[in-house]
């Protein structure tokens, strides 16, 4: 089992690239960010109690992300791996994730952080928000304060991920193609 924690700045193409990971290494794949604005889309009071979180662009509380994903994990023991995307998001999230994997006999293999310069990522983000209808793609102000989130509270994970000789860097920058190219050499390196 392979389990890849895909971390980088909102619209660094995290997404993108675990699509074509999962077909490729034909492992699963879960985004926080997905699982939660499901349960906004069906209407469930962790929805609602989510909405206003992903509209201003803030963290949703640790606890209950970190509840997501320990059911997930349980659900989903059996998996060839899994790709995380969008998690873990804080050091408090990173170590409880470390827990519940260690519950079930299993372990984060590695981080590959997607690097892109924030002029960009701004860029990618304002494009695919014209048919997103992501309520926190809605507007400049909005993305930037993600952007400050993330460079506030998130980017300091890889440096928990790097303390245990678990951390790769790409280049986001390039077609498509040449950021899954860079990502798959990282994990065929493991092998
Ligand atoms: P989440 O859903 O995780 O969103 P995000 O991190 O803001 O990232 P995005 O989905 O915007 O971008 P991405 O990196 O996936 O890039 P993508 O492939 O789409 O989180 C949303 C919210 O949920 C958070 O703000 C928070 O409120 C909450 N949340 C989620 N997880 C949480 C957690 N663990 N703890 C607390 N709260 C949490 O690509 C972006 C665009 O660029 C696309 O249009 C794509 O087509 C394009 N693109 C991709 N690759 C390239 C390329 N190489 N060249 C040009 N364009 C490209």
């Amino acid at each position: 089992m392979i389990n890849i924690v895909l971390f980088g700045a909102p619209g660094c193409g995290k997404g993108t690239q675990a699509q074509r990971l999962k077909e490729h290494y034909g492992i699963d794949h879960v985004s926080t960010g997905e699982v939660i604005r499901d349960e906004i889309r069906r209407g469930t009071e962790l929805g609602r109690s989510m909405e206003q979180y992903i509209r201003e662009g803030r963290l949703a509380p640790d606890e209950i992300v970190i509840g997501m994903i320990a059911n997930y994990v349980a659900g989903h023991k059996e998996a060839k791996g899994c790709i995380f995307d969008g998690f873990p998001r804080t050091t408090v999230q990173a170590e409880e994730f470390d827990r519940i994997l260690a519950g079930h006999g299993l372990k984060v293999d590695i981080m590959v952080d997607i690097h892109v310069p924030e002029e960009e990522l701004v860029k990618r983000i304002l494009l695919r928000g014209k048919d997103s209808g992501r309520a926190d793609d809605a507007s400049e102000e909005v993305i930037r304060g993600r952007l400050d989130v993330y460079r506030k509270q998130t980017a300091v994970v890889a440096d928990y991920y790097a303390s245990q000789n678990k951390y790769a860097s790409v280049d986001g920058v390039g077609t498509m193609d040449e950021v899954f190219g860079r990502i798959a050499a990282v994990i065929d390196g493991l092998k």
